[in-house]
């Protein structure tokens, strides 16, 4: 669905379905010639990053491997708790291997920042972080992010693979949730 078959449900597009893909396929590029020569693996944090991956890792011009790891942060609620749990662990050795994150948002950063210390323990040879989406003013903790889509302001936001409480992953762009839906 399209934000317009919701609109009472939201006050604003953020981003659009085709600013993602033309953002994504500008980050594959630049992915493409960072790791050339390099064996890449592409870690997705279940479940928010399942439709940056999915059209992300189809802009890249070569072959990668691809794995997925389950945490939770959030409970059904709208602010990050900092507890993170792991649900699903990676299939993969990390070690030697060189790691790229995929991520729909940076909020508060604490995931990623306890993701980015777990990996660095598995002997990772290098290890960065791509999000589509970042929210500068949310930051409790810094990420060194290298491949970041759009800044966005300090509001809940779903599609494209974010939710409130599971729905709205199926949106394809990505919208302010409008504050009568949540509270
Ligand atoms: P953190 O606050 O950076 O730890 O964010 C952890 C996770 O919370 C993200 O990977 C998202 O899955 C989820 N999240 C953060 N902000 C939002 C939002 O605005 N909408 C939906 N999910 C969010
Ligand atoms: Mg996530």
């Amino acid at each position: 669905m399209r934000a317009a078959d919701i609109s009472d449900q939201l006050t604003s597009v953020l981003v659009t379905e085709e600013q993602i893909h033309d953002k994504l396929a500008e980050l594959a590029a630049r992915v493409d010639s960072d790791y050339e020569g390099k064996e890449l693996i592409l870690i997705g944090v279940l479940k928010g990053a399942v439709m940056v991956m999915a059209d992300f890792a189809r802009q890249l011009q070569r072959d990668i491997t691809m794995d997925w790891m389950a945490v939770s942060s959030y409970g059904a609620g709208t602010k990050s708790s900092g507890v993170v749990q792991i649900r699903k662990d990676l299939d993969t050795d990390l070690h030697g291997k060189h790691v790229l994150i995929v991520e729909d948002i940076i909020d508060s950063g604490l995931t990623l920042s306890w993701l980015l210390e777990n990996f660095a323990s598995r002997g990772a040879e290098s290890i960065e972080v791509l999000a589509l989406l970042r929210k500068p003013e949310a930051a409790k903790v810094e990420i060194d992010c290298r491949y970041v889509g759009f800044d966005i302001p300090n509001d809940f936001v779903v599609g494209y693979g974010l939710d409130y409480a599971e729905r709205y992953r199926n949106l394809r762009d990505v919208a302010v949730l409008a504050p009568h839906v949540y509270s």
